[in-house]
């Protein structure tokens, strides 16, 4: 299609950065700070290309959207732990018919895409991202929003007191260590994950708030690196990766927006800020550019639908013919 512009490569790779950026991925990969163990093909030259619909099937078969509950040691000898929801996530939410994933990209900016984003039956949005004065490019609805240890630690963020974050379903998750054992994390989160929690649920005891198992991101993590020629950075996925996985599990079909950039794609780190960086569309720290080599593997729209759009469609777990 002669008149459509570049949509992202479904084999994009750290050769293809700048220097600069190479550099820092590079850093990341060689660096091992959850103690990342390397098994199956990852990394390997000669790992098979899986179709689309394979690699739907691997991540519905090999990841589940797991939530913590109080009855899970060590939460289980604290107090607070009955602060915890009592139900998995996903046996509480949906199934939705059709869902929204908002990435927070700057090209969503002077996107229009509001209208549409709101048709869906649920939204899920990530860490500080505002609907207020962008609703003609976002949209207003927010069902879910996913958010890192970071931005609940964060002073600038006002966690505690933002309105926010007041709204909806929340759902919290912090980089843990590879083996993915709750002790280990409980005793080194990478921030006050639950010390945030216990204040935040005090505040707000009635807004359901989950906290993801970490298995969770490190099983997404696996088929990643399991899919890439080249060894990904031994971090955590992305947010954007992990609410458009935990999305498939709740939704009959999801559609993401603007993580595969459009033709609106721009430094611009974020829509609601006035702040340029590259990486914030490429990685720096999180595996992103392998992430999205995944996701456009298994996007069931068209190229057009990602060129004007930025749209990309993904169908719920449920659906699938495994
Ligand atoms: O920056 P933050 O993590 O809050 O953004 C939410 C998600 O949106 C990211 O985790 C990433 O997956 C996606 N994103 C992106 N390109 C950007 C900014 C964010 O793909 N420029």
């Amino acid at each position: 299609n002669g008149l459509l512009g570049e949509v992202w490569d479904d084999e994009m790779s750290s050769s293809m950065l700048g220097t600069r950026m190479k550099k820092v991925v590079q850093n990341y990969q060689a660096m091992n700070k959850y103690g990342v163990e390397l098994s199956g093909p990852g990394g390997v030259s000669g790992t098979p290309k899986l179709s689309g619909p394979e690699l739907l099937c691997q991540l519905k078969d090999k990841v589940e959207v797991a939530t913590l509950t109080p009855d899970l040691q060590p939460f289980s000898l604290l107090p607070w732990a009955t602060q915890l929801p009592p139900q998995q996530l996903t046996s509480d939410l949906g199934p939705y018919k059709s869902c929204a994933v908002v990435s927070s990209a700057g090209s969503l900016r002077y996107s229009g895409l509001g209208k549409e984003i709101d048709s869906h039956e649920a939204v899920l949005r990530f860490n500080a991202a505002p609907t207020t004065g962008y609703e003609k490019d976002v949209g207003s609805k927010t069902t879910i929003r996913l958010i890192n240890s970071q931005v609940m630690a964060s002073d600038d963020h006002r966690f505690l007191s933002s309105s926010l974050y007041s709204s909806g379903v929340l759902v919290a998750w912090d980089p843990a260590p590879f083996s993915a054992d709750l002790t280990k994390w409980f005793n080194r989160t990478d921030y006050p994950i639950f010390a945030q929690y216990q204040r935040y649920r005090r505040l707000h005891p009635l807004q359901p708030f989950y906290i993801l198992h970490p298995r969770f991101e490190w099983q997404i993590w696996q088929r990643i690196q399991d899919n890439m020629a080249e060894p990904i950075q031994k971090n955590p996925p992305s947010s954007g990766m992990l609410g458009t996985v935990l999305m498939m599990s709740l939704c009959e079909v999801v559609h993401v927006y603007e993580f595969l950039p459009s033709r609106r794609k721009t430094e611009l780190c974020h829509y609601y800020q006035r702040f340029y960086d590259a990486a914030c569309t490429l990685g720096a720290y999180h595996p992103l550019l392998y992430e999205k080599n995944l996701v456009k593997r298994m996007n069931q729209g068209s190229d057009r639908d990602i060129y004007t759009n930025g749209r990309v469609t993904l169908p719920g777990f449920r659906k699938l013919n495994c």
